[in-house]
């Protein structure tokens, strides 16, 4: 069922804790600091940021730190409403595609606020992500 729209003050708090967390991000390679923070449908709110590694390909993008810390605090039955990301560049910066898989997971439905190549956006999942991968 499709979820509801989210409030424009909801928004701003997603938007707020995704900027707060990214302060926490380990990013000495690509000097890029991401912050993301998930609303999940109960209303709680999980964050995270990228954690990066000597080994590149290790690299944990702020979007899945969020999501496996929920699933971390709260169990695997978690639903994801809405997702933030937000970047300490200001430039166009939407969840890769593994991270939207990871979402796809956890919120089939779910909306994402990023900034596109013309400023704040907002789509949902199955728009970015269409055909998302399930295991029946
Ligand atoms: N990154 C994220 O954390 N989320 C995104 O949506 C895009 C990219 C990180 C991964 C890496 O640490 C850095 O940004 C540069 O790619």
């Amino acid at each position: 069922m499709p979820q509801r729209n989210i409030p424009p003050a909801l928004r701003a708090k997603l938007e707020q804790a995704a900027a707060k967390v990214m302060k926490n991000a380990h990013a000495p390679y690509s000097n890029f600091h991401v912050g993301a923070a998930i609303l999940l449908t109960n209303g709680q709110i999980f964050t995270g940021c990228n954690v990066e590694n000597a080994s590149y390909g290790l690299t944990n993008c702020a979007e899945r730190t969020a999501i496996f810390s929920a699933v971390a605090h709260m169990g695997p039955k978690i639903e994801i409403r809405a997702v933030a990301v937000t970047n300490d560049h200001g430039v166009a910066c939407s969840p890769c595609g593994a991270c939207r898989q990871v979402i796809y997971e956890f919120g089939p439905d779910a909306i994402v606020f990023f900034r596109g190549k013309r400023g704040p956006k907002q789509a949902r999942i199955s728009e970015l992500l269409p055909e998302g991968f399930r295991l029946q």
